[in-house]
């Protein structure tokens, strides 16, 4: 077994990430040295990483920006003395951000700070995101500090704009009062607004912290890759392609590429991922969506309207019978789990597609309790895998351990913190294709 994966992802909070130990566990089982992994919601990339430090090639795939980036940085990391040699100019650089800043700070108030403006700060030119209740979450001071740090990102070089995006990101999503923003429960599904005074030198130190802890774990990640050979063909060896919908099917995975999809789909009504990375994806200026907090194509979050709930359980009687009875005669609640089934089904039919004959795909998923019945949605994935055409199905439950793998607690959902999640297998028959 390589290194402890685990503590190396530890420098970005993600919800519902994947364990490291079990996905390894599932990855060495099912797939052998330079197989092909694929995850279609890769999420925070933990699939990918665990792929790569036992020397298999990974694949990710999320609808998310800052899942995409946040997992190919995790599949690039460079070496301790690269990051070293790096950061010694990059902190002279955000020295003399605060200089400017510090000098300037009377003239920063929020007339100049509508969203969408690009204003002038002694010689920063500072672009406020377009997120429309900027004033409210961020005081303006730090819309400056974050703007100019935005910018710095911009003119480093690909991995090196991640790494500070992200850690920029890591700075807000983080906990309050740790945090860069007015907001506090961030990385859950609705912020609070507290309003706290950093001054800007405690401002300074929480970014460079959390920017020395990317970087602590991107070595230690370029470290385990190194174990096992592979550090300096990573190019050859990982891929992740985002903002891509994992219901559709991409032209860059060709049918019957890979060995093992190893992955965990949203769960029904859980994390609001777009609007708990909206507050930091929006300093990502160039890479974020025009819409930040669309749900348009979010698993488990887009709308249902339209969605024929009566056609779909008509041809899927099996997964009807087994709702909670006491759930039937609520006909918005039936229809959103019709969605949410078909956007498995989906998911599933592009998972067959892109796995060689014989290949294994491994789905985590959770049985959340809505109204305080239990959806059991992974029997309704292992019914779908079925009709498929997948064989070999085996459900197996797995206790949550810790609050590792954070779900958010309340009305949406989960009856409290999630204690069991299920691993569904499935194989794709030796001889079939298409
Ligand atoms: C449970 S999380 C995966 C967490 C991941 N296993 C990890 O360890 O970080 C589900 C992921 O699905 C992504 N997602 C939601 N809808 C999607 C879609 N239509 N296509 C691809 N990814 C989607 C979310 O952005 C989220 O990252």
């Amino acid at each position: 077994m390589p290194a402890n994966l685990e503590s190396l992802h530890r420098f970005h909070s993600y919800c519902a990430r994947f364990s490291s130990e079990v996905v390894e566990q599932i990855i060495t089982e099912h797939t052998r040295e330079d197989d092909n992994v694929f995850d279609p919601f890769c999420g925070s990339g933990t699939a990918l990483v665990a792929a790569l430090a036992n020397k298999r090639k990974a694949i990710g795939m999320d609808i998310d920006i800052l899942a995409g980036m946040l997992s190919e940085i995790k599949c690039e990391p460079r070496s301790h003395s690269d990051y070293s040699r790096w950061r010694q100019g990059f902190v002279l650089e955000i020295d003399r951000i605060f200089e400017t800043i510090a000098k300037n700070i009377h003239l920063i108030t929020t007339a100049n700070l509508e969203p969408g403006m690009s204003w002038l700060v002694g010689d920063l030119k500072l672009h406020v995101p377009t997120l429309p209740k900027v004033n409210y979450w961020f005081p303006p001071e730090l819309i400056a500090v974050l703007a100019a740090i935005a910018d710095l990102a911009h003119r480093q070089d690909p991995h090196f704009e991640k790494v500070v995006l992200i850690s920029l990101s890591a700075s807000i999503i983080a906990k309050w009062p740790n945090t860069l923003s007015y907001a506090m429960d961030i990385d859950h599904t609705r912020p609070h607004r507290r309003e706290q005074n950093l001054t800007l030198s405690q401002v300074r130190e929480l970014f460079l912290k959390r920017l020395d802890r990317t970087l602590t774990c991107l070595s230690g990640l370029y470290d385990a890759y190194k174990a096992v050979g592979v550090s300096n063909k990573l190019k050859d060896y990982s891929w992740v392609i985002y903002p891509h919908d994992a219901r559709q099917p991409s032209g860059l995975m060709p049918d019957e590429s890979q060995d093992l999809v190893m992955t965990s789909p949203p769960y029904f009504n859980a994390v609001d991922y777009p609007r708990s990375h909206m507050l930091s994806v929006c300093w990502m200026n160039g890479h974020a969506p025009e819409e930040l907090s669309s749900r348009r194509s979010y698993v488990g979050l887009h709308s249902s309207l339209d969605f024929d709930a009566v056609s779909w359980f008509q041809s899927h009687k099996a997964i009807y019978e087994h709702l909670p009875e006491l759930l039937l005669h609520d006909k918005g609640l039936i229809r959103r789990l019709g969605s949410f089934f078909s956007d498995l089904e989906n998911a599933l039919i592009q998972t067959w597609r892109v796995l060689k004959p014989g290949g294994w795909a491994v789905f985590i998923i959770g049985s959340n309790v809505i109204k305080g019945e239990r959806i059991e949605s992974h029997r309704a994935l292992a019914n779908l895998a079925k009709v498929i055409g997948f064989n070999g199905i085996e459900v197996s439950p797995r206790e949550i351990a810790s609050p590792r793998r954070r779900f958010p607690v309340g009305p949406f959902g989960f009856n409290g913190p999630m204690k069991h999640e299920y691993i569904v297998r499935m194989q794709k028959s030796r001889l079939s294709s298409g």
